[in-house]
């Protein structure tokens, strides 16, 4: 990374331990449905984070289809990453496989994002050998080996970036597993119909699992594709946003040809008023503003607690 950033303290973010933790920043994107709009969302959210907001954001490409790398470089840039070794593959493959001393600083690439103003936007890129990794994890049970791995780089990462967002793939693999239990927070894309509902439902029980080894916390529930249109989607918008425990961020993010074209990379570069223009550019900046909003008043309340403590003492 050629950007000052690694100079960064690497130790605070582990001072309080777990839950107490004052830096909370690093958000797991899931929903084991695909097609929710998992990647493009992350993609906005980063890049308006960093062009309207002035965050340094780091997204983590945890899918082996490489959506948001594809959507955040051109093809080109994109193979050659590839070939050069320097995704997120070759440095799980060589920390946790081959058991070498890696520093991940140097897989993170900058200079991504065809915004104008996204200039503090960096990303782990991925690669097609992801789902090759991970079986050779469970075949060689490293998984603890993969645990630890992923820990210490958000740990490290937690206290350099402001935001870390990781695009996880659909259904449940070992890696995606692994960012859940070790992220700060979890968001959740949902279509408003049955069966982006029924996803999230088996997340959830899946959260319920194994409570001892240590669990994300929800920052919120964003629905997506819906159709303003469709009756079907607005009982299922509304049903969503009964249910309490999914804390539905405010605005719906409705289906637009903008944030389809979103998703393709354009080489000439764009303005962010360009690329979320109108409607699409307000739900966008509504939902960025809020996941600000929760972010920093955990951090807040944290700071007040630690006050109390140190008081107290
Ligand atoms: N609000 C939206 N309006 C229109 N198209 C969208 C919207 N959100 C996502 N898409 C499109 O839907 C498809 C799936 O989105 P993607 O982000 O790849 O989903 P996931 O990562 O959950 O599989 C892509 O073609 C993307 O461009
Ligand atoms: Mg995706």
């Amino acid at each position: 990374m050629n950007d000052g950033l690694s100079g960064a303290r690497s130790d605070a973010g582990s001072v309080l331990g777990g839950r107490r933790r004052m830096k909370r920043n690093t958000i797991a994107v899931m929903n084991t449905k695909g097609g929710v709009g998992k990647s493009t969302l992350v993609l906005a959210l980063a890049e308006t984070l960093t062009a309207l907001h002035g965050k340094t954001v780091l997204v983590i490409d945890s899918d082996a289809q490489a959506s948001v790398s594809a959507m955040l470089m051109t093809p080109n840039h994109l193979h050659k990453l590839q070939n050069e070794a320097a995704t997120i593959v070759d440095f799980l493959a060589a920390s946790v496989l081959k058991t070498q001393t890696v520093d991940w600083t140097k897989f993170v690439v900058g200079n991504v994002s065809d915004v104008d103003d996204a200039r503090r936007l960096y990303l782990i890129p991925s690669d097609m050998q992801l789902t090759l990794f991970e079986r050779e994890v469970s075949r060689e049970s490293q998984h603890a080996a993969l645990r630890a791995t992923v820990r210490k780089l958000l740990e490290a990462a937690r206290n350099i970036f402001d935001y870390v967002l990781i695009d996880c793939p659909p259904g449940l693999s070992v890696l995606t597993e692994t960012w859940l239990r070790d992220a700060d927070w979890y968001m959740s894309p949902t279509k408003p119909d049955y069966v982006s509902v029924c996803g999230l439902e088996v997340f959830r029980r899946f959260r319920a699992l194994n409570p001892e080894m240590g669990f994300a916390e929800n920052i919120g529930v964003v629905i997506n594709l819906a159709d303003a249109a469709s009756a079907a989607d607005r009982d299922y918008d509304a049903w969503l946003r009964s249910q309490a425990d999914n804390r539905c961020f405010g605005p719906s993010v409705f289906r637009t040809s903008a944030l389809q074209s979103a998703a393709l990379y354009s080489a000439d570069g764009r303005s962010w008023l360009a690329k979320y223009p109108g409607n699409v550019g307000q739900a966008v900046r509504g939902l960025t503003e809020e996941l600000i909003a929760r972010t920093e008043q955990v951090q807040a309340d944290a700071a007040v607690q630690l006050k109390s403590t140190g008081s107290s003492n």
